[in-house]
Formats: C-alpha cells, sequence, structure tokens
C-alpha cells in the first residue's frame, strides 16, 4: 500500500510573501482571524497543501483547485477536497499538520497538551464511559496527556470520514492510550479504518486515521523547506 505523507509545519514558518498564493476565499478567511498566531496556522496549512498538491499533481501552484464547501453552510471552511488526492489538515499551538493519500481517505489531528485541563469534565461530553473508567485509571498528572490521546484518535477518525465535530465523540471508541491504537467501536461507522499514532514531541499529542482495512507506512516530512522559497 502507497505511504501516508505527513507534512510538518511550524507558525514560524509564516511569511508575508505567502499571502499573495492565497485565493480570494483563503485570503478573507485568513483576514477574518482576530489573532496572529491563527492567521500563521492558516496561512502555513494552505500554503503546505497548495505547495505539496502542486508538486504531487504536476501543477502550478495557482492551478491546484482546492474545494472547502462546508456540507452545513456552503461557505469555504470544509474539509478541504482536490481531485486526484486524499488529504487532511490540522494545527495546534505552533504546529501545522497536513496528511496526504493518493487513494483512501485520512484524518489528521494534531493538539498542544493542556496541562490545566480538567479531563474528568472534558470526559463527559467525549468519551464513552469504558473510556472515561480507563481515563481514570491514569495518575493524576498523566491525564492530560491521556485525554488529549484518545481526542487526537477520535479526532483523526471522524475527520477521515468527513463527520468532525457533528459525531457524537461518545460514540466513536477508541483503544487506551497505553494499548495500540485502534478504532474499537462506532455504531454509525462500519467501514474499514485504521489509526496510527505520530510522535509530536512531549508537548503534543497527534493521529492519523485512514478509512483501509491496512496499517499504512507513514513518511514524515518537514515542511520548512517547502514553504521557504
Ligand atoms: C473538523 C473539526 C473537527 C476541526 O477541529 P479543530 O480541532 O478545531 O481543528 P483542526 O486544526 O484539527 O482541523 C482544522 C481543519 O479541519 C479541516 N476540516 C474542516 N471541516 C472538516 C470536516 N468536516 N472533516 C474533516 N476535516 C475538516 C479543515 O481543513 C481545517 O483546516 P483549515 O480550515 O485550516 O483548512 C471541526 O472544525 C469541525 O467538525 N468542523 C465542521 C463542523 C462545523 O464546524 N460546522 C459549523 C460550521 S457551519
Ligand atoms: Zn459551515
Amino acid at each position: 500500500m502507497t505511504a501516508v505523507e505527513v507534512w510538518w509545519g511550524r507558525t514560524a514558518d509564516a511569511r508575508p510573501g505567502l499571502v499573495g498564493e492565497l485565493t480570494a476565499a483563503e485570503k478573507s478567511r485568513f483576514n477574518a482571524y482576530a489573532r496572529d498566531e491563527d492567521k500563521s496556522r492558516f496561512l502555513v496549512g494552505a500554503t503546505i497543501v497548495r505547495r505539496v498538491l502542486a508538486d504531487k499533481l504536476e501543477l502550478s501552484p495557482a492551478a491546484v483547485q482546492l474545494d472547502r464547501t462546508c456540507p452545513d453552510c456552503g461557505r469555504q471552511h470544509g474539509k478541504v477536497t482536490v481531485d486526484g488526492m486524499q488529504l487532511s489538515v490540522s494545527h495546534s499551538g505552533d504546529r501545522i499538520v497536513v496528511a496526504f493519500h493518493p487513494t483512501d481517505a485520512v484524518g489528521i489531528d494534531v493538539e498542544l497538551i493542556n496541562p490545566a485541563i480538567d479531563p474528568e469534565s472534558l470526559a463527559s461530553v467525549s468519551l464513552s464511559d469504558l473510556e472515561a473508567a480507563e481515563l481514570a485509571a491514569f495518575e493524576p498528572t498523566a491525564r492530560a496527556r491521556a485525554f488529549t490521546q484518545y481526542w487526537t484518535r477520535k479526532e483523526a477518525v471522524v475527520k477521515a470520514t468527513g463527520d468532525g465535530i457533528r459525531a457524537d465523540l461518545r460514540k466513536v471508541i477508541v483503544s487506551a492510550p497505553d494499548q495500540p491504537p485502534a478504532l474499537r467501536e462506532w455504531s454509525e461507522y462500519d467501514g474499514p479504518v485504521r489509526l496510527v499514532d505520530l510522535p509530536a514531541g512531549v508537548e503534543y499529542a497527534a493521529a492519523l486515521a485512514i478509512l483501509s482495512e491496512h496499517t499504512p507506512e507513514v513518511r514524515s516530512f518537514d515542511a520548512a523547506p517547502l514553504l521557504r522559497s
């Protein structure tokens, strides 16, 4: 099976010169973000998407036709799609990550681990009873990371299917953080899915899902050189 390519960028890779490559719809989203860090995350994500696709599809960056139509409201802020490639974007903290696969739908999620979260109250809205009980068995100091690992595994799955936060995450039951990543059960989806945890440093958790019966090989790339030119 063809490998999944995972491209990692940082907010520090954002440069004003990259804004000129955005489409009109992307520029209006970029301008609507109030915080510089949100602008940078969006800009770096959109630029990785366009430049990697231009390379793979042998097009100029301007010729890459992206569609981000939101199924709920029709605006250009939904899952990004393009003919000839499956992809998924995520950003958190100073990290931006994009996954690409030529045929199978992928979902990716990176999250900055916030040690100040209250994992128990978050668990009540996003974990099943089984997962919440498993989480409670972790040492209190390990719970923020453990919760975030559950979260990224679940988000990766619902981003691969395109449901996003419309899915009830309590029903998307994944394996415990100290177990190999897997979707244990989701009554609303009966197709194939494989999960992979991605190394993202001690401050972050990250996971990749692919709608396939085979655990993919993952090839990771640093997007910094791609964003420099
Ligand atoms: C997808 C979603 C789970 C992202 O959550 P998040 O943790 O805040 O953000 P992440 O950084 O991990 O992911 C953001 C990326 O997800 C992608 N995305 C948006 N909707 C998506 C969906 N339904 N499925 C998969 N990916 C989606 C976008 O590419 C976005 O990046 P970009 O806007 O920079 O291109 C969440 O925003 C969602 O479900 N949105 C759709 C539903 C919604 O908000 N509807 C209301 C608008 S009318
Ligand atoms: Zn919308």
